[in-house]
């Protein structure tokens, strides 16, 4: 059955497949569209990035599903939009806060890791996660890469975040420095006099009462005092497998390390075929960079952590290289969304630089937070030095790779990506994209319309996020935190893709013939969707002590494996 299958697919795909590919995902975290030399970026070093898209395809109008990491990712992985999954958020934070929450991936979601593995495909994932942990105990695993299709991981399950590096955690001003220290103050205050109430029988409270206090007290004691930067311990943490082998993990040593274990795993799969997602923490604030990155690029931390990440890509491609695999392996390059363009530290930037599309990260469905820049490389198969300015999606990934392994997708489920190895080969001229939902949170803010007939790229806005006084954009999703323009906001994005100049029906005849369109795949879209568990709800995304991953016995969570055992 599997050789009859196999068989077929090989005789109708009409590729010189005997072997399937290896397949290099890489991905970088908040890389924005407009800071690789290759699209369009004149100031900026990224010699490798900008040669991989000279050797293979580069996509113009590559769309996050999200534009935030965890639903982004979660769409990415599953080819689906991240409200089937439960991974877009109703109120609160659109991504994992903390590792220890009881959120993540749902098990039963099938990401294309799984179905590569099904294939034989030898599968791993180095670098970061944030898809969740554990569900009910400290080390049940339960949203684990491993769960997940990936055989071998290693790297941070959260994400890199601030307090990850000593002495960037977050900087309390003066008041709020001092608002802590109140609480603190306060909360010991009612353990004491709980305690000499009952020691001199003024009142009676049961001991149980007391030492939660006493337990409260103290966690916020750790868990906030800002200048011990104590979340390390808890966000900040360092896998292989399943065993922690850095906790807190060691910044300056977490680039060196992801590269010797991607390196590592392509050298111990060269006979292939192999699935290895390099998920790279650069570019993610703190924009760590190391001693030979540092000061050197035009664009200050920042510039610096990308001509680093550059560098990582480049010596990868070397060891695919080195091996012999290039041609027999699909690249794919990407960031998960926009570049966060806000972000500052003192006077220097901070975050990515999306070109001339409008808003980054965070930002609901607005160009520059899931216009990312995308990638394609298969020598020989894929036309080498080809732009396609097509609608493609980061969910697209996830059929094309089944069609490459020869895999069947999940039958029972909505997948929202699409096979476009045609489109890749040039064997086709339009994507099989016709609309495209852009979702903030589980909020549908936007839609886009490739209405390939007319040539035509027409996006509507029924949501808007508000401007703060200073400019900046807000993050809400919903209420009365946004705006609901009406009529809805319509733009051409062929004729002014920085979204400036909403069409009115004056200035647009087909204004309404437009709208009634979209409005009826709106209708269609929602038709598809089913209700699930929520799990970035309030309660699945608080942290929970007895989920917290820890070397060893809580909260006593300290260990550096990683410099005992020398490989
Ligand atoms: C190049 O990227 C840097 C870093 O994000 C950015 O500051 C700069 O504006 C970009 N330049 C161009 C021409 O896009
Ligand atoms: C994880 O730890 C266990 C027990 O110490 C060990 O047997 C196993 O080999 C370790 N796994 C990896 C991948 O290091
Ligand atoms: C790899 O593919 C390219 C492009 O088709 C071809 O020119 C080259 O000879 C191939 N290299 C090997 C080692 O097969
Ligand atoms: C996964 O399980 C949840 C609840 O248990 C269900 O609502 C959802 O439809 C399932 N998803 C898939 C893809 O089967």
């Amino acid at each position: 059955m599997v050789w009859l299958v196999s068989s077929l697919f090989i005789l109708t795909c009409g590729l010189n497949m005997s072997r399937r590919p290896n397949v290099l995902l890489l991905m970088a975290d908040d890389l924005g569209y407009g800071d690789l030399g290759c699209f369009g970026n004149d100031t900026i070093r990224t010699p490798n990035i900008d040669q991989l898209a000279k050797e293979g395809v580069k996509l113009t109008q590559h769309i996050a599903a999200a534009s935030l990491c965890t639903p982004s990712r979660a769409a990415f992985l599953t080819g689906r939009y991240p409200i089937r999954s439960g991974m877009a958020s109703k109120a609160g934070s659109r991504v994992f806060t903390r590792l220890a929450v009881s959120g993540g991936l749902p098990p039963n979601e099938t990401t294309f890791a799984k179905l590569l593995q099904q294939q034989g495909y030898t599968t791993a994932l180095i670098g970061k996660w944030h898809q969740g942990m554990n569900c009910e105990s400290r080390n049940d695993y339960c949203h684990h890469p491993s769960k997940h299709g990936f055989s071998y991981f290693y790297g941070t399950p959260h994400s890199l975040v601030e307090e990850c590096e000593p002495g960037k955690a977050f900087k309390p001003n003066a008041a709020q420095e001092a608002k802590y220290w109140f609480y603190t103050e306060m909360a010991a205050l009612l353990v004491l006099s709980l305690l000499l109430g009952r020691i001199t029988g003024l009142f009676f409270v049961k001991w149980r009462i007391i030492a939660f206090a006493t337990l409260c007290t103290v966690l916020f004691f750790i868990f906030w005092f800002p200048k011990h930067g104590l979340l390390r311990y808890w966000n900040c943490i360092m896998f292989r497998d399943h065993n922690i082998t850095e906790q807190p993990m060691k910044i300056e040593n977490a680039a060196s390390r992801i590269l010797k274990e991607a390196i590592s795993f392509i050298e111990r799969n060269k006979q292939g075929p192999f699935l290895l997602f390099v998920s790279l923490l650069h570019v993610h604030t703190p924009c760590f960079t190391t001693e030979m990155f540092r000061g050197k690029s035009r664009h200050g931390l920042y510039g610096d952590n990308v001509e680093e990440m550059d560098w990582m890509v480049g010596k990868i491609l070397a060891a695919i290289d080195k091996e012999g695999l290039r041609n027999n392996t699909f690249t794919y390059f990407a960031s998960d969304n926009g570049g966060y363009v806000e972000s500052r530290d003192d006077n220097s930037q901070l975050g990515g630089w999306n070109g001339i599309y409008k808003g980054g990260k965070a930002m609901g469905g607005l160009e520059g937070g899931i216009r990312v820049p995308g990638i394609i490389r298969w020598p020989g198969i894929i036309p080498a030095n080809t732009v396609i300015d097509e609608p493609t999606s980061l969910m697209d990934i996830y059929p094309t790779l089944a069609h490459l392994a020869g895999a069947t997708m999940p039958q029972d489920r909505v997948i929202d990506g699409k096979n476009q190895i045609a489109l890749l080969q040039g064997a086709v001229q339009h994507s099989e994209h016709e609309f495209m939902f852009h979702y903030c949170g589980a909020f549908l803010h936007a839609v886009r319309w490739y209405q390939k007939e007319r040539g035509a790229l027409w996006k509507v806005y029924y949501v808007t996020q508000k401007f703060h006084q200073d400019g900046s954009i807000g993050y809400a999703c919903s209420e009365d935190k946004v705006i609901y323009p009406n009529p809805p906001l319509l733009f051409d994005l062929l004729r002014d893709p920085s979204e400036v100049n909403p069409l009115s029906p004056n200035s647009e005849p087909l204004f309404h013939t437009v709208l009634q369109r979209i409005e009826r795949a709106v209708e269609d879209h929602q038709k598809t969707l089913t209700p699930v568990p929520q799990q970035l709800s309030l309660d699945n995304n608080i942290w929970k002590h007895w989920l917290q991953p820890c070397c060893g016995t809580f909260p006593f969570c300290w260990c550096d494996k990683e410099s005992d055992h020398k490989s």
